[in-house]
């Protein structure tokens, strides 16, 4: 059986990002793309339109945030680089490590520069890639907001398929939002 290894972070090429570690010196960038609204509803990180325009504080918080990603052993987090410009566009994540059972969840945002464009799908294919292959998992999981058509769209072209739905996963400007649940399985099982 393929040991689990989320501690050691890669840097992965594709034809339109790279995914690589974080270094302090992301936070500015990383502060930009959190702070983008979208960003925020559709990460569920705000519960209103007011909440959303706010934007994301570059403090001690986010700061220690990004310096220690490259150290943590149950996760990973990569940010994705647009190879056109060379800038940090956003991140892709596995977090919520179970490594008896070999799954993760999955998370990801890329910020206005870099969406719509391919960029998301390709960062998503090589993170998925890189965990049901050299990482060891046999499960990836997600939750994706229904209001949210185009990053459903992204993961069913990975191959994610639906596993779930709750009805009260979010309440948004009052109103309620319903989550999908996702998962996607190694080839071999
Ligand atoms: C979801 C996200 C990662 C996708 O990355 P991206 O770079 O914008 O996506 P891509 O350009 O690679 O692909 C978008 C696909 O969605 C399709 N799409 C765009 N809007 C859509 C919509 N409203 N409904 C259905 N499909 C849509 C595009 O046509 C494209 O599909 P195709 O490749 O088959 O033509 C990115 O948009 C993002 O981070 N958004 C904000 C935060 C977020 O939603 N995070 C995910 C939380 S679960």
């Amino acid at each position: 059986m393929p040991t689990v290894d989320l501690a050691r972070k890669p840097v992965l090429e594709g034809r339109l990002v790279r995914l690589r570690p974080f270094s302090v010196d992301d936070v500015p960038a990383m502060a930009e793309i959190l702070s983008d609204p979208e960003v925020r509803r559709l990460t569920g990180s705000v519960e209103s339109t007011a909440e959303a325009e706010e934007p994301e504080p570059v403090d001690e918080r986010l700061t220690s945030w990004y310096a220690t990603r490259a150290e943590q052993p149950d996760r990973l987090d990569l940010a994705v680089v647009d190879l056109a410009t060379g800038r940090v566009v956003g991140e892709v994540v596995l977090n919520e490590l179970d490594a008896d059972a070999r799954t993760a969840n999955l998370r990801c945002l890329v910020g206005p520069e870099g969406r719509g464009r391919g960029l998301g799908t390709e960062a998503l294919r090589l993170l998925c890639e890189h965990a049901l292959g050299p990482a060891g998992l046999r499960r990836l999981t997600l939750e994706v907001f229904e209001f949210n058509p185009r990053a459903l769209h992204v993961y069913e072209t990975l191959g994610f398929v639906e596993t779930g739905r709750r009805p009260d996963a979010l309440v948004f400007d009052g109103v309620s939002v319903g989550a999908v649940d996702m998962e996607l399985t190694a080839p071999t099982g």
